[in-house]
């Protein structure tokens, strides 16, 4: 029986890269996220490259929506063995002293408590698979960074306490979680920065496909072997 995995952001970035790699690997493979033409066009390289593929939109913020998006992955396939959960938000304006309350909300909804969602309702499926939980974190979720953004870095870090209490609880059930911290990477994501870097500063940091890579490296490791931390990053990080 063919796995399914489940990934949020999956529309562009390491999600997608995750989706790509998963799915060659021979995993069925929902890919969720707001931008309904960047999910077609990642499951159109998917299909073309004979992989197995639903687009799931969704607004990982409502609750509602995840229960929803939840259920058509479980009809379509009947099962769930994973999880990459990789959509993530940020804002340039990073400091106490120019943050807004509003947005450092948002963030938190995005980055810690929507993932915890996904992984609760996700949890009777993963339970009886003994699925695989990838939890897309930062560097800034390994080590604070306050350059990164105070509600950033407070939520990434929670990722930490999410992945060790699901191991340390869910252990029973072969529940394995992974926080998985990324250095710099080459996407989208950049343009949320300060200062957006450019093409010479992207150059060297990693591709999606690096991330896609050790995302991979963590879903087909046999069942007995739980990887509880990644930390990737390029040479060049600082
Ligand atoms: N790039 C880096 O240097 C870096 C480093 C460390 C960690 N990270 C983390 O890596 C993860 C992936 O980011 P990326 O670098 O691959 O950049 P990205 O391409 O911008 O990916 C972010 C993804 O999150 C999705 N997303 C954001 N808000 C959402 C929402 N409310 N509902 C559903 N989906 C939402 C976006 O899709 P839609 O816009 O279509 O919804 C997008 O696909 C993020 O969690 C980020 O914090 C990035």
């Amino acid at each position: 029986m063919e796995k399914v995995l489940w990934v949020t952001g999956g529309g562009s970035g390491m999600g997608a890269a995750a989706a790509r790699h998963a799915a060659g690997q021979g995993w069925r493979v929902a890919i969720s996220g707001r931008r309904e033409d960047a999910l077609a066009e990642v499951a159109a390289a998917i299909t073309d490259a004979g992989g197995e593929v639903l687009t799931v939109p969704l607004d990982v913020t409502d609750p509602e929506q995840i229960k929803t998006a939840h259920e058509q992955v479980v009809q379509h396939w009947g099962r769930l063995d994973g999880l990459v959960l990789s959509a993530g938000l940020n804002s340039p304006r990073r400091a106490w002293a120019d943050q807004d309350m509003d947005e450092f909300a948002r963030i938190v909804d995005t980055n810690l408590l929507a993932v915890a969602r996904v992984i609760d309702v996700s949890l009777p499926e993963l339970r009886r698979s003994g699925g695989v939980v990838v939890i897309i974190s930062s560097y800034a979720g390994w080590q604070v960074s306050p350059l990164a953004g105070v509600a950033y870095s407070a939520s990434k870090t929670a990722l930490a306490s999410v992945a060790i209490s699901l191991n340390k609880q869910e252990a029973e059930h072969g529940v394995r979680a992974c926080h998985l911290c990324p250095g710099d990477v080459a996407t989208d994501f950049l343009q949320q920065r300060p200062n957006v870097p450019d093409e010479a500063a992207r150059a060297v940091m990693l591709t999606p496909d690096d991330v896609g890579r050790a995302v991979g490296f963590v879903l087909d490791s046999p069942s007995h072997v739980r990887i509880d931390e990644v930390v990737i990053s390029p040479v060049a990080q600082t």
